[in-house]
């Protein structure tokens, strides 16, 4: 009997273990997903993340709009997912418009916040996410004021306030990190598009998104660097999460010949092979492109990937990169991790890896 007893649990606990379902982890696990034709919202998964931030809605003096009308719909969708999981919280990301309600003074911005709120409770949201591409230093104290505003609101109501961070100090200038640390619950560094093409000013290739600074870089492009760069400024650590990109960056190499990284580049990469964006690799086209023989890298000193064939160079994530940037995260006591995107992982399984390979792996890691 008690023989049977001891075995039962030892049996649930490593069927757990295996299917990296252990209840007991404390990390976040943070999906950024927009509805596209390609990925629609009935194929979000209930129990892969755990908090979905559905993006965007956009700010104005009368309260959150919808960007497109049919985002309504995706809204119920997602949020419909709360009764498979009733573990799962559904944020909304608010991106453009910032300045209508921030610059205009503290009366509008109490009045938007308290619409803001009904209009995320009618739809039963757990919480809101801010993603203002950037507060300029003259907005420094609005924006805090607006924070502060923004959390006595959500907390009389128990939501959430997450925040998306600059992939940079140099846009920093317009947040203040005592009072992220001590108004919002959790924030996404955007450790991603640290490099991408652009004429004559970021014109040789270089990393999307790397763990480490590579030689020759600046010394803020990697994500452990714009990690660390956060952690001096005192944003508490288990409220930090670590941005992984599922997409890459592609570029078109001046000689096909010169291939490594720091090569001369003249121009965004052609569309991808699978979903075809132009300067974009959704983690699918690097898998697609890798069948029709591209060269694939892996380097392990910066803790990053590229492919090349012909003229295209792409820097990507892939499940390696990722299961290092995972560990990682953890050995800092990091929060956890936030995503973007779930839309661009591999959904019609051509990696061969399953369905959304990458985010299984973040999921099986953490
Ligand atoms: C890159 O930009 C620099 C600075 O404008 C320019 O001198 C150089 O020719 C460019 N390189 C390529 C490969 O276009
Ligand atoms: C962070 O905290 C340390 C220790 O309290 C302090 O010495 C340092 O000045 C703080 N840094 C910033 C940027 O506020
Ligand atoms: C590379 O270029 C050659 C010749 O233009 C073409 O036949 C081949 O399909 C290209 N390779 C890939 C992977 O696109």
């Amino acid at each position: 009997m008690n023989m049977n007893w001891k075995l039962t649990v030892f049996l649930l606990f490593s069927s757990s273990l295996i299917n990296g379902l252990d209840a007991s982890t404390d990390k976040l696990f943070v999906c950024y997903y927009t509805a596209t034709g390609y990925f629609p919202a009935t194929q979000v998964p209930a129990d892969l993340c755990s908090h979905i931030i559905y993006s965007y809605g956009n700010v104005s003096p009368d309260g959150i709009k919808p960007k497109k009308s049919e985002d309504v719909q995706n809204y119920k969708t997602i949020l419909n997912l709360k009764q498979t999981n009733p573990n799962l919280k559904v944020l909304l990301s608010l991106q453009f418009g910032f300045e209508s309600v921030v610059r205009a003074g503290s009366d509008i911005m109490t009045d938007f916040t308290k619409k803001a709120v009904v209009f995320l409770q009618n739809y039963g949201f757990d919480g809101v996410d801010l993603d203002w591409e950037f507060p300029k230093a003259s907005d420094k104290e609005n924006y805090q004021q607006f924070i502060k505003i923004f959390k006595s609101e959500v907390a009389k109501v128990n939501m959430l306030l997450s925040m998306a961070l600059p992939n940079s100090p140099f846009y920093f200038k317009g947040f203040d990190a005592n009072t992220l640390t001590s108004y919002v619950d959790f924030m996404t560094a955007m450790t991603y598009d640290l490099h991408m093409f652009k004429r004559n000013i970021d014109n040789s290739t270089g990393y999307n998104s790397p763990l480490f600074t590579p030689k020759g870089d600046g010394k803020y492009y990697s994500t452990s660097a714009v990690i660390n760069f956060y952690l001096t400024q005192n944003i508490t650590a288990s409220k930090l999460l670590v941005g992984i990109p599922t997409f890459g960056r592609s570029w078109t190499l001046a000689d096909p010949s010169k291939h490594d990284l720091h090569s001369p580049a003249v121009d965004k990469g052609s569309p991808g092979p699978y979903r075809h964006f132009r300067g974009v690799y959704l983690y699918p086209d690097a898998c697609v492109a890798k069948t029709q023989g591209a060269t694939t890298v892996a380097d392990d000193v910066n803790v990053a990937a590229y492919l090349y064939f012909n003229t295209t160079w792409v820097s990507y994530d892939n499940i390696w990169t990722i299961q290092q940037k995972v560990a990682w995260m953890k050995s800092q006591n990091l929060g956890g991790v936030g995503v973007w995107a779930l839309h661009l992982d591999d959904n019609s399984q051509v990696c061969g890896q399953g369905f959304l390979p990458l985010l299984s792996t973040i999921k099986s890691n953490l």
